[in-house]
């Protein structure tokens, strides 16, 4: 395939789909900058780490960002650097990855799984987070769900007034933005992925943005092992010797892996455009449809990322069936996400969140990524009314409710 004028591209994707749902793409021309880092004999964390750490800051506009191996690493390392502790909860979407929970456990701390704030906008919402909060409470933990901004900012100042600690999981988020600030920038830290799924999508890979400058120092220190100065810092013979200062970890990113990121940082902003255009197809062709209901857009002035697009199907559709239709019809479909609070991790919080309990077992993820061709929307568009109408015919004829009603219901 060519694309962005004559510099051919390699896309990935699950084989044998017609419709992956989501293709990784990489030009040649940025296939070459990764291999100029290979070639220049430097393969750990060096000088094109700290450019992309550079670039992040100036697209995002965060005070600093710690280039990372993860944004589970990068979320670990938040949680750390919040000081949470033994004793400390967190208020945690449950309709979220297990890594946004995770990253609290693993310092010791509990996750307090909450309600999303509706059926149609799976966020954690800012109303439930409020009354969720408790005299261990030290941290919210907001979640992008597919790169919708939420309510972050009303999390962000509800955060302020409790005194607690906002940490935002932005995998979703790299190009979302609320009130003019990227989406990752709100709270203490936020953590962006670049796993290869995501909109900045490289294999793995991750970056904590911070506007908080003792947290910036912590987790460089942590991501490498709390060593005073770095094998770059170290590299000629008059190289200082170092220490370790603090028990940290590897969750470094390597130089040539960090050279692609800021390559495809380049052409986010117009890849994330040509995800809002295949956002537009689906909600055009999904609208007033009885069988499904469609998350809802961002308001006008933010902007998504576009990472994922869900929808919910209406009470009655068998979603396994509906899913093994579009997969017969080579369309890959996903689940964001089995709810964390009914997971067999986290059976002891087990309690009642109805909305996230309806959108996670009635939700289904559609393919989307920037360099979709027309054929594959309309396969898409065809296959989920052919799985739809099926389904509610079966619905029927087991006497289900088929109405737009039962669609928003839950
Ligand atoms: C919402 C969310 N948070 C965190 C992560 C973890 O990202 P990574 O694989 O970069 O650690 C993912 C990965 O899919 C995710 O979807």
């Amino acid at each position: 395939m060519t694309d962005e004028g004559s510099d051919p591209s390699v896309s990935g994707g699950t084989p044998d789909r017609k419709v992956p749902l989501a293709s990784p793409r990489l030009l040649e021309s940025e296939l070459q900058v990764a291999m100029d880092a290979y070639r220049s004999g430097w393969l750990c964390m060096g000088p094109r780490t700290a450019e992309l750490e550079e670039s992040m800051c100036a697209y995002t506009g965060a005070d600093h960002a710690v280039a990372v191996s993860s944004c589970t690493a990068a979320l670990h390392i938040s949680c750390l650097a919040a000081g949470l502790g033994p004793g400390d909860t967190a208020i945690v979407p449950s309709l979220a990855f297990a890594a946004t929970a995770n990253a609290v456990t693993w310092t010791g701390a509990s996750p307090r799984f909450v309600e999303i704030a509706g059926i149609d906008r799976p966020w954690l919402s800012a109303e439930a987070a409020e009354a969720a909060i408790e005299s261990s409470t030290k941290a919210i933990v907001a979640m992008s769900y597919g790169g919708h901004p939420g309510d972050v900012a009303d999390l962000a100042e509800l955060a302020g007034q409790h005194g607690l600690v906002l940490i935002e999981d932005a995998a979703h988020a790299s190009g979302s933005w609320q009130n003019g600030r990227h989406v990752g920038t709100f709270g203490l830290a936020g953590a962006l992925s670049f796993s290869a799924s995501k909109n900045l999508g490289i294999g793995e890979g991750g970056m904590l943005l911070t506007g908080n400058e003792e947290v910036a120092c912590r987790a460089r220190s942590l991501r490498w092992h709390g060593i005073s100065a770095s094998t770059w810092e170290r590299r000629d013979a008059a190289a200082p010797e170092y220490n370790i200062r603090d028990v940290g970890l590897n969750y470094r990113l390597d130089d040539p892996r960090a050279a692609l990121v800021n390559a495809l940082l380049h052409r986010l902003d117009k890849d994330n455009r040509r995800r809002a255009e295949v956002d537009a197809t689906y909600r055009e062709a999904f609208s007033g449809s009885d069988d499904l209901l469609v998350v809802a857009p961002p308001p006008d002035g933010e902007r998504a990322s576009y990472c994922v697009f869900a929808i919910v199907l209406a009470e009655g559709i068998d979603r396994t069936a509906f899913r093994e239709s579009l997969s017969q019809r080579g369309v890959e479909t996903s689940i964001h996400f089995p709810p964390l609070h009914d997971s067999p991790a986290y059976k002891g919080c087990s309690m009642a969140l109805p909305l996230t309990e309806a959108f996670a077992e009635r939700a289904v993820s559609l393919p989307i990524f920037p360099h979709m061709e027309n054929w594959q929307r309309e396969l898409v568009v065809d296959a989920v009314f052919e799985a739809a109408a099926a389904g509610n015919s079966e619905s029927r004829a087991n006497g289900g409710p088929r109405s737009r009603s039962a669609v928003a219901a839950g």
